[in-house]
């Protein structure tokens, strides 16, 4: 078993902690958060290269109804869906920092109406909005097991 996250920063007050033990039931996880999500939610994911952040976000999509493949947006940066609410997919891998995402205009994105996921979040973390909310993924021993766990705010930069 793992011994959990190792938080970048202070542990968060409130948190969710799940284990998912293949891809769909990170996407059946991703379909029960997403489908709770309101207007102008924002949400930071957060996990090593395939810890399984698209497939949690493909699940949230699903949760918010949408009904087209959502697909990495690595080169694209951004991507957008239309459900019973809009949803934006953005994937920050490439960015390095907050003054990249300003550069391409990102940020107007916070302000729209609908649901923004973003995966490598952590790279901006200092200018995500206080309502963010974190879901941090962590890949376990057994190969195709992840603890996922849900917590209220942006993560902490780390770096
Ligand atoms: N429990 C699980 N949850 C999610 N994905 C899993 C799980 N078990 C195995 N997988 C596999 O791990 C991979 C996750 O890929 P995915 O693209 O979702 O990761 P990612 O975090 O978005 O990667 P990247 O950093 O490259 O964007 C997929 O091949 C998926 O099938
Ligand atoms: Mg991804």
């Amino acid at each position: 078993m793992s011994e959990g996250i190792v938080y970048p920063g202070p542990k968060p007050l409130v948190e969710e902690r799940r284990i998912t033990r293949c891809s769909q039931e990170t996407v059946d996880l991703g379909k029960e958060f997403g489908s709770r999500l309101r207007s102008g939610a924002v949400v930071a994911l957060v996990g090593p290269l395939g810890a399984g952040k698209t497939t949690l976000v493909q699940g949230i999509g699903a949760g918010l109804g949408v009904n087209e493949a959502i697909t990495s947006p690595a080169f694209n940066y951004l991507l957008e869906y239309a459900g019973q609410l809009p949803f934006c997919h953005a994937d920050l891998y490439r960015i390095e920092d907050a003054r990249q995402f300003f550069a391409l205009g990102l940020e107007e994105y916070f302000d729209r109406d609908g649901v923004l996921a973003i995966e490598w979040a952590e790279r901006i973390a200092d200018i995500l909005p206080p309502r963010t909310i974190s879901l941090y993924l962590n890949p376990l021993a057994k190969q195709d097991e992840r603890e996922i766990i849900v917590c209220l705010g942006p993560p902490h930069a780390t770096k």
